[in-house]
C-alpha cells in the first residue's frame, strides 16, 4: 500500500464545499482514489456524475469496482507516461469538470520527476509531478480540488513548477488542515482550489474599499415543511428568521443535510420576510456551514472584517435599507430589491468616506 492515508469524510465534504453550490460536473475523478473517500463524498453531491476512479493499488480498484459498477476504473502508475497511455483515462485530458486529489506525499527515497507542462520541462517532486500530470485532465471550465502538503508549497524543489502552474491556473488556498488530520502521518496539509485563469471568478482582493461592491446575495432553498425530510444528526445546522436573535445565530438542535442547502461564511445574514429589526442581521463567520431556511438570504463576504464592515453600513443607512421590506400582509424583500438596496448603501458608504478624504 503506497500512501495510503485517507482522506476523512468531514476533510472531504469541506473541501467540497469549497465549489460553488451552482457548480454540476459531469464527470469528477481522482487518480489516486485510495478507497474512495472523496468521490463517494462527490456521489452524495452530485449523484448524476460520471465518477472516474484511478488508482496504482489493483485490490482497491477491483473492490471499488465491485461496489460501483457504473464509476470508470482504471490502474495507471499516474506519473508514468507509459502506464497511463495504455490506461483509459488518457483520453480524457483537458475534459474532466472535477478533480478532487490527495495525491500521494511522502517524498522520502523518491527521485525528482522530469514533467512536461504547456510546453516546458520541469523538474519536482512526485508530489509536484502528480498535480502538474492531473492539471493537463482538467476541463476549461473545471475545478480541481487538491490536499498537499504544505512543504509542497514552500519548498525550493518544486518552485518554478508553481511559477508555471500559476501563469496558467489561479490557485486558492482555503483550508488548512493539522499534522494529526492523516492517520499514520505527522504532516501538515493545505486544501486549494484551482482553475483555469480565463475562467477565474474568485473575488480580486478589494483593496480600493473596505467593501467590495459587487456583492453577491443568495437566498436560503430549504422550506420549513420539509425539515423532517433532511434532518440528520451529520448535517448542518438549520438557520431560520427565529435563530437571527440580537445579531447572533442561534442555533438550536436542528441539522439538515442537503448539500444543495448549504451556505458557508463569511457572510451577513439578512431575513427575507417578516419585521426587519436590527438585531437580525447576523455574521456567520468564515469557515462556519449552515442551512438557511428559505426565509433567510446571505450577503456574501470575502472576510469577517468585510462581514463586519458591511454589517456597519446597512446600519448607517438603516431607514434606506428597510425600505427593501414591503407587501400588503407579512413584510417581505426579494433578491432584487435586496440588492438594490444593499447596493445603494454601500456605494452611499463610498461616497461619503471619498467626501470625507477630499474634504
Ligand atoms: C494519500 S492516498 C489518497 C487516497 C484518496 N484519494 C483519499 O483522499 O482518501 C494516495 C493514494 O495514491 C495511490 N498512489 C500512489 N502512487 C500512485 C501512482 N503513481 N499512481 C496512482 N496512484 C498512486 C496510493 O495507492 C493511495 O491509494
Amino acid at each position: 500500500m503506497l500512501d495510503a492515508h485517507y482522506t476523512p469524510p468531514e476533510i472531504a465534504r469541506k473541501m467540497l464545499l469549497e465549489l460553488p453550490l451552482d457548480f454540476s460536473p459531469n464527470t469528477v475523478a481522482d487518480f489516486a482514489c485510495g478507497d474512495g473517500a472523496l468521490l463517494l463524498e462527490a456521489a452524495n453531491r452530485w449523484p448524476s456524475s460520471q465518477l472516474i476512479a484511478n488508482d496504482i493499488d489493483t485490490k482497491l480498484i477491483k473492490r471499488l469496482q465491485r461496489k460501483h459498477g457504473n464509476w470508470i476504473t482504471s490502474t495507471a502508475d499516474f506519473v508514468s507516461e507509459t502506464s497511463l497511455k495504455r490506461s483509459k483515462i488518457y483520453p480524457l485530458q483537458r475534459s474532466v469538470d472535477c478533480i478532487l486529489i490527495n495525491p500521494p506525499f511522502s517524498e522520502k527515497g523518491k527521485a525528482r520527476l522530469t514533467s512536461s507542462f504547456f510546453g516546458s520541462e520541469v523538474t519536482t517532486g512526485s508530489t509536484m509531478a502528480f498535480l502538474l500530470r492531473a492539471l493537463q485532465f482538467l476541463a476549461p471550465n473545471g475545478y480541481m480540488v487538491a490536499i498537499l502538503p504544505d512543504s509542497c508549497f514552500i519548498s525550493d524543489r518544486d518552485k518554478l513548477a508553481w511559477s508555471n502552474i500559476k501563469s496558467h491556473f489561479s490557485v486558492r488556498k482555503v483550508l488548512s488542515n493539522s499534522r494529526s488530520t492523516f492517520k499514520g502521518i505527522a504532516a501538515s496539509t493545505t486544501v486549494a482550489v484551482l482553475r483555469y485563469r480565463q475562467h477565474n471568478d474568485f473575488p480580486l482582493a478589494k483593496e480600493k474599499s473596505e467593501v467590495a461592491t459587487d456583492i453577491e446575495i443568495v437566498r436560503g432553498k430549504l422550506q420549513m415543511h420539509t425539515v423532517e425530510k433532511w434532518r440528520s444528526e451529520n448535517g448542518f445546522p438549520l438557520v431560520h428568521t427565529s435563530n437571527l436573535v440580537k445579531n447572533k445565530i442561534d442555533l438550536k438542535e436542528i441539522c439538515i443535510v442537503n448539500y444543495k442547502h448549504v451556505i458557508r461564511g463569511p457572510a451577513v445574514l439578512i431575513p427575507r420576510v417578516g419585521l426587519v429589526t436590527r438585531d437580525k442581521i447576523a455574521i456567520l463567520p468564515r469557515h462556519k456551514s449552515v442551512v438557511m431556511s428559505d426565509c433567510v438570504l446571505a450577503v456574501k463576504c470575502e472576510t469577517n472584517n468585510h462581514a463586519k464592515v458591511l454589517t456597519d453600513v446597512l446600519f448607517a443607512h438603516w431607514d434606506v435599507f428597510r425600505t427593501a421590506y414591503g407587501g400588503t400582509g407579512a413584510p417581505y424583500t426579494t433578491l432584487e430589491r435586496i440588492n438594490e438596496v444593499v447596493s445603494y448603501c454601500i456605494n452611499a458608504n463610498l461616497d461619503s468616506q471619498n467626501h470625507r478624504k477630499a474634504a
